[in-house]
């Protein structure tokens, strides 16, 4: 479980990204957070592990504590798998040594230096198992499509052995089809192995089909936080109308 309590994001030219926002994300949860451009849903995201420091509030996993303690960071990032639009995989190494970057974490700078043992490996071969992607194994990445890179990137992640997930936008530049095969894909694996997962999507119709749970967000607060089958027209029309009036 973890508790964001009174979160606010300032950035330095003084943007409030995120407006003290309280949550907690329990494990299992499939957690969409739907909001348009701008809301804040990658700083709100990118807090959850530290990637942007929240300006005031606190961030505590169960188990561990608070994350502004430095070995509860180092814990928390270790079992937090993140999944990003763009996947930064290196494009001439294959399927399989990019899933295995998903292990390093396991080991020391030293030994990763040197090929992974064989449970690595057969850890990174079951995770693109997992993706639909066994047969690719041995491909350069270059060479796969973007909905199949996409599931590299995902595998590498899975690979890390995450308790918790963060995606953000994973399917913004994929077709409405391929997008659909991986959003089912990533939660059928998250409900399989117990994993909390928080997904930030621009697409309301993806997240009504998807989620267990949806966070709207405009103008980095959450106006409403309930399962997709109890939300409203009304509230999803707010969510967009505001967004526009403050860019405006
Ligand atoms: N590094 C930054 N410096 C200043 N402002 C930022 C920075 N990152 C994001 N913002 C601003 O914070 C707000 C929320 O952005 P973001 O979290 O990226 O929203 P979303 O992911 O929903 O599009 C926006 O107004 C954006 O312009
Ligand atoms: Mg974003």
């Amino acid at each position: 479980m973890i508790h964001l309590q009174d979160i606010t994001v300032t950035y330095k030219d003084g943007t409030v990204a995120i407006n003290n926002i309280s949550a907690v994300f329990k494990s299992g949860e499939f957690t969409v957070l739907l909001g348009p451009s701008g809301a804040g849903k990658s700083s709100l995201l990118r807090c959850i592990n530290f990637l942007t420091l929240p300006s005031s509030g606190q961030v505590k996993v169960e188990g561990l504590g608070e994350l502004s303690n430095p070995k509860t960071l180092r814990k928390h990032r270790q079992k937090t798998g993140m999944i990003f639009q763009q996947h930064q995989l290196i494009p001439r190494q294959t399927a399989l040594k990019n899933v295995l970057i998903g292990r390093l974490a396991y080991h020391s700078t030293l030994r990763s230096l040197f090929p992974l043992p064989k449970l690595d490996q057969c850890i990174a071969l079951e995770c693109l198992d997992r993706v639909g992607l066994l047969n690719k194994a041995l491909t350069p990445v270059k060479q796969l499509s973007g909905g199949q890179q996409q599931r590299v990137g995902i595998a590498r992640t899975l690979a890390q052995k995450p308790q918790f997930l963060l995606a953000d936008e994973p399917v913004a530049s994929l077709d409405p089809g391929s997008s659909r095969k991986i959003l089912s894909n990533l939660r059928k694996i998250c409900q399989e192995d117990g994993i909390g997962a928080l997904v930030s999507l621009h697409q309301v119709d993806l997240a009504l089909d998807y989620a267990d749970r949806i966070i709207g967000l405009a103008n980095g607060t959450i106006i409403f936080d309930s399962c997709p089958s109890e939300i409203q027209k009304q509230q999803l029309e707010t969510m967009y109308q505001n967004s526009s009036l403050i860019q405006t």
